[in-house]
């Protein structure tokens, strides 16, 4: 992958570890071991890897290139870092008390939790969204190989395995924190208008064959269906004798040798 993909990965994937934590601290005490873990994670890859790699190999390059470093975009994504290693700072010795045992910094320890993810998660959306299309333009693919290779240096002086290492502490901490997935927050109507918002036509069979679900129910359709479709058997809803295919179908599905049908009906237009 390129230098981009690279680090946008490291931020998703820390986008995600912030919302375990702020749920975690959000249904009142969290357990401390996980206080711990994100505490670590934070110091050591966000802080001691993800930064370092922008900092020693992005960055330089991007100056090198023409994008201004005072008064610019690189000068205002240091003074994020440097802000984030400060709030970090603060983080640790409370976090420290609270594993101790003492909840007396319960309180202050979340306040400084939730400035540290909201400066973060606008720093994160500031680079993908403007620092790194701009990086794009700016460097050439020579420029950019250097930038991968200076990710993978940066990596490789802290252990063979950080990435890795790293992403499984974030996966950890995320099967801790149970975060839903983002449709979890939306109500049904919603869902449906997203669904139906699509410019293509979805059905939905389950594990048992039965039709469960299909969009745009009161729009212009291509494959005409109604709701008496939902509940009936899959193969109930194919001429007789193509059920022979959609079994075959079904069945490859079931047993992992397929995962794509594909086919062509003529319309006669
Ligand atoms: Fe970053």
């Amino acid at each position: 992958p390129e230098w981009k993909e690279l680090l946008m990965r490291d931020h998703e994937t820390t986008e995600k570890v912030f919302d375990a934590g702020e749920k975690a601290f959000a249904a009142g005490k969290p357990d401390p071991s996980m206080v711990k873990e994100l505490l670590r994670y934070f110091v050591e890859y966000v802080d001691g890897c993800h930064n370092k790699k922008e900092e020693n190999h992005l960055f330089p390059l991007l100056e090198k290139r023409g994008v201004s470093r005072q008064d610019g975009p690189l000068g205002v994504m240091l003074q994020e870092h440097t802000r984030s290693k400060e709030l970090l700072a603060r983080l640790e010795p409370l976090a420290d008390t609270y594993v101790g045992g003492d909840d007396s910094v319960l309180h202050e320890l979340s306040l400084i939790y939730a400035e540290y993810i909201t400066l973060l998660k606008q720093h994160f959306w500031k680079e993908n969204d403007i620092l790194y299309p701009m990086g794009e333009r700016a460097l050439s693919q020579a420029d950019g190989d250097k930038v991968v290779e200076g990710i993978a240096a940066t990596e490789a002086a802290i252990s063979p395995d950080t990435r890795a290492h790293y992403y499984k502490l974030a996966d950890d901490l995320m099967r801790w924190g149970e975060i839903e997935d983002l449709c979890h927050n939306l109500d049904h109507d919603t869902l449906g208008a997203i669904l139906n918002t699509l410019p293509v036509e979805l059905s939905f069979v389950d594990a048992n064959d039965t039709v469960r679900y299909f969009s745009h129910e009161n729009l212009p359709k291509i494959f005409p269906r109604t709701r008496g479709a939902i509940g009936m058997q899959v193969q109930n809803c194919h001429p007789q004798k193509s059920v022979h295919l959609v079994n075959e179908i079904l069945a490859d599905f079931k047993a992992g040798k397929r995962e794509v049908a594909e086919f062509w009906i003529d319309m006669g237009a």
